[in-house]
């Protein structure tokens, strides 16, 4: 079993950082802010233009009326303004970085990026006259060399230097590039010419279009979410597709279970097909598992396969469901019944969109995390009961380090066993007896709480082969119920037969032999071990709340 990555994110949890251009006047800034602002649906935000909106007078104006010093000072309260923005690009006047309060306060929110270019680059651009700027009277030329030696040292601090000779496209591109790096750490699925790469991060939405881009050269995207989750970032999520060059099609789907149907799949495709969805687009699927087990199903089968991009918002899809290509809708016999094998291109995980999921389902997708310790990762499972607190309360620098924790022992497995044809079937654990009872409450439940009242179940069946000891039972126990989940059959639950049934339908039943996922000890499962009926019935009435 694969070792998770236990160091702490060594970046602060922080929303994507403002784009901050510095440099001097030719060097492209506008340009360059332009075309990044654009990629990011995000505002461009000029301090020179604000200046003159201050001022209601040009720049020039203001240093021939009231000179340099006046113009500076409000220079300053713009830049001050700007730093204060959000999720913006600003592009800087040159002598910005001469007051190191401006570089202070621009810093706090932005990552500074500096263009830098030789005086004939600069010349060129601004024309010999120096474009009229009032700095550069009365001779351009000695005047850009004079405020290129002041200013170089500002320049050299910024977290970003580029060579503002290139065109402004590809500054912008190498900019972008950059942001995506530092803002995500990456877990890569390693399948060969299939792999493909998780990004995790905070804010990362906006880089999306971006993302995508740089994974597939499709043309249209068919967002499929559901309609809460449209308002909440339907747009967002439409207008960087967009500025990326992939026009969006939003198509929504009800909420719940009952949406991973053939039904609701074949309404999908008529809206597809009504929109003139064709092979050069690429699904997206925005939400959670049952959004992304029927963008995977659809995107698997529209046409024998469309591109697939997933952008999980719930804690379950994030640390699990997104990853590893196994996508199903329900058949009216079983869960997961009808499905397909479709690895997305991309996986995008901003763990922000976490801070509106509902706590219910936060403590669904806690179940997985601790499904992931109890078969494979010991210090993951120490890991979640020290942090679990943290967890609830959607601590986003936590959940990010556990997201990535999970995404990288999946990654691993899927690597190793893409099919489910072994360790794969380790994160079963939980699963048998987990869809029985998801069946069964008929919605009641959530896909998590079933996992954790299979995990309750499955444990003890572990115990009573001999397999585990009375203390991993408990500690499996205080842990899921520490976090807020059921560890029982609840009353009211169909019959054992009813879920002897729905067991012997589900996958992991072979050759009629009930065969279980199961624990030798805390992070270590054990694959295919037969489990004879009666004592799958025995434990089944044991861990009946009402028992
Ligand atoms: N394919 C796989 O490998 C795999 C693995 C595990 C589970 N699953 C499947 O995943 C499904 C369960 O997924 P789930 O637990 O994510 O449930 P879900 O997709 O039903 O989402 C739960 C609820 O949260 C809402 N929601 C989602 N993101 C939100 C956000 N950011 N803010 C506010 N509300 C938000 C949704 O609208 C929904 O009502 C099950 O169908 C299960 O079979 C698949």
């Amino acid at each position: 079993m694969p070792r998770g990555d236990a160091a702490p994110s060594s970046r602060p949890a922080a929303v994507l950082p403002n784009i901050v251009l510095v440099g001097m006047p030719g060097s492209g800034k506008s340009a360059v802010g332009e075309k990044v602002a654009a990629w990011l649906g995000w505002p461009l935000l000029d301090t020179d233009e604000m200046v003159v909106r201050r001022a209601g007078r040009s720049i020039a104006e203001i240093f021939e009326r009231d000179g340099e010093a006046e113009f500076r000072r409000v220079e300053r309260a713009a830049v001050r303004e700007t730093a204060r923005a959000q999720r913006a690009v600003i592009a800087t006047g040159g002598g910005v970085v001469l007051d190191p309060a401006n570089m202070a306060a621009l810093r706090r929110r932005g990552l500074i990026v500096a263009l830098t270019a030789g005086p004939d680059v600069l010349l060129a651009r601004l024309g010999a006259d120096g474009g009229g700027r009032p700095l550069l009277a009365p001779d351009p030329r000695a005047r850009v060399q004079t405020l290129l030696a002041e200013r170089a040292p500002q320049y050299a601090e910024a977290a970003l230097i580029l060579d503002a000779a290139r065109p402004a496209d590809q500054l912008a591109r190498e900019i972008l590039a950059a942001v995506a790096a530092r803002a995500s750490d990456t877990v890569i699925v390693d399948l060969g010419a299939r792999s493909y790469p998780v990004r995790i991060g905070t804010g990362i939405l906006d880089l999306l279009g971006w993302e995508v881009r740089q994974q597939l050269p499709a043309t249209q995207a068919v967002v499929l979410t559901h309609p809460r989750l449209r308002r909440r970032f339907g747009g967002r999520v439409a207008g960087v597709l967009r500025a990326a060059g992939l026009e969006p099609v939003v198509v929504t789907v009800p909420e719940g279970e009952r949406a991973k149907s053939l039904r609701t799949a074949s309404a999908v495709y008529d809206q597809m097909a009504a929109a003139g969805v064709d092979r050069r687009a690429v699904v997206v699927g925005l939400g959670g598992g049952v959004i992304g087990d029927l963008a995977g199903y659809v995107a698997g089968t529209y046409m024998r396969g469309l591109a697939l991009v997933h952008v999980p918002t719930t804690l379950l899809a994030q640390v699990d469901s997104a990853i590893g290509g196994k996508a199903a809708v329900n058949h009216p016999r079983a869960k997961n019944l009808v499905g397909v094998f479709h690895q997305p291109a991309l996986v995008l995980v901003d763990v922000e969109t976490l801070k509106t999921l509902p706590p219910r389902e936060v403590r669904a997708g806690l179940a997985e995390v601790i499904k992931y310790g109890m078969v494979g990762d010991a210090d993951l499972l120490a890991f979640t009961e020290e942090k679990l607190d943290g967890l609830l309360r959607r601590d986003l620098e936590v959940l990010r380090h556990c997201v990535r924790w999970c995404a990288s022992i999946k990654a691993r497995i899927v690597h190793s066993d893409e099919r489910e044809e072994g360790p794969r079937r380790l994160l079963n654990y939980g699963h048998t007896v987990g869809h029985a009872v998801e069946i069964a409450s008929a919605g009641t439940l959530t896909h998590g709480e079933a996992i954790a009242i299979g995990m309750s179940v499955e444990v003890r069946i572990a115990q009573r082969l001999n397999l585990v000891s009375a203390e991993v039972v408990r500690r499996q126990g205080t842990v899921l119920q520490r976090a807020g989940l059921p560890t029982m059959i609840l009353a009211g639950a169909p019959s054992d037969e009813v879920m002897m049934e729905a067991m012997r339908l589900d996958k992991k039943t072979r050759d009629g032999e009930m065969r279980f996922t199961l624990l030798r000890d805390a992070g270590q499962g054990v694959i295919d071990q037969p489990v004879p009926e009666p004592v799958v019935r025995e434990v089944l009435r044991a861990c009946r709340a009402s028992s």
